[in-house]
């Protein structure tokens, strides 16, 4: 999380710098969400409203991209996103083996966070590096060839 931004005036002035680097275009909606959800850390009230205004779109439709998709978030999310891949070569891969162990020691499941704020864990589709799978993306580090084992020890590099 780049910001904590709350207050309207900080997340008007990300919401606007964002628009403006990517141009109003209807067709830059998800890359505009997914900067200002990199920014923010999540895409908090008013945001919706602000980029349905300034890309004239309606709302709605601006939260049904919200919503829909794994990388964006309309809540408050952890200091660190864990996105596992969950798409088949990494399943067969071993997959699944890690994705139970990662329920286990965050003590959450996909979608949640944990009640420290620290970790919020999500699932995601292919990340096009399944020669290395099953892989395990902690905020902008990639792991890959993980192990259930190796999980406590990936983990404890993150404050
Ligand atoms: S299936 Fe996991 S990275 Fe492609």
């Amino acid at each position: 999380m780049v910001l904590g931004a709350t207050h309207r005036s900080d997340i008007e002035e990300v919401v606007n710098e964002v628009v403006q680097q990517y141009g109003s275009s209807r067709d830059e909606l998800i890359p505009i969400l997914n900067e200002i959800n990199r920014k923010v850390g999540f895409l908090p009230n008013g945001v919706l409203e602000m980029v349905s205004k300034q890309l004239k779109l309606p709302q709605s439709k601006v939260l049904s991209v919200a919503t829909f998709y794994q990388m964006l978030s309309t809540k408050p999310r952890g200091r660190h996103v864990i996105q596992f891949c969950e798409s088949a070569p990494c399943h067969v891969a071993g997959g699944r083996q890690v994705w139970e162990r990662l329920q286990e020691e965050l003590n959450i499941k996909a979608g949640e966070t944990t009640e420290d704020g620290k970790w919020s864990l999500i699932t995601v589709s292919c990340l096009g590096v399944c020669g290395v799978g099953p892989v395990v993306v902690i905020d902008e580090d990639l792991y890959g060839n993980v192990t259930p084992d190796q999980l406590p020890e990936i983990l404890s590099h993150y404050s």
